[in-house]
């Protein structure tokens, strides 16, 4: 495994739309712990790899620091409820804002052998769902945030 280099907000790259995965392959695999590498040694709880320079339909997530979903061509089935929590980014770095988000939802994705898995998550897992799978359309968090502030380190 190895770790990337984060791309932040200003590059172009952030703003694209990410294409499916069609293939299943070891490179796939390599780009998934890399990312989840990344992740965890840049202390965030959810990478996409649009943020990593790769404009593939790709995100890791782990919210307690243990369980890594790892989610292909990710889409939401079904979402209910609303919450509203502080969110930061890795691209974005130094600034959190607050945005409503579903409270459940139920996410349909492939993993890294092309295996269609289906998650139901809630909570603030499922705002790190919806922020990752909001990177694949080129929209980051401040484009929904109705407060933007610096962070207190
Ligand atoms: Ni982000």
């Amino acid at each position: 495994m190895a770790t990337r280099n984060i791309i932040k907000i200003g590059n172009p790259l952030l703003r694209e739309h990410s294409r499916e995965v069609t293939v299943f392959d070891e490179k796939l695999g390599i780009l998934i712990d890399d990312m989840t590498e990344t992740m965890f040694q840049a202390n965030g709880v959810g990478l996409a790899a649009p943020q990593v320079g790769i404009l593939r339909r790709v995100c890791v997530v782990s919210t307690d620091g243990d369980k890594v979903y790892e989610l292909v061509n990710p889409r939401i089935i079904k979402s209910s409820g609303e919450q509203k929590g502080v969110e930061g980014c890795l691209s974005v770095p130094g600034k959190r804002g607050t945005v409503v988000r579903p409270k459940k939802i139920t996410v349909e994705a492939f993993d890294r052998h092309g295996v269609r898995k289906k998650y139901n998550v809630e909570g603030f897992t499922a705002v790190a769902f919806c922020h990752e799978m909001d990177h694949l359309d080129g929209i980051l968090y401040i484009d929904k945030a109705t407060n933007e502030e610096d962070d207190e380190e």
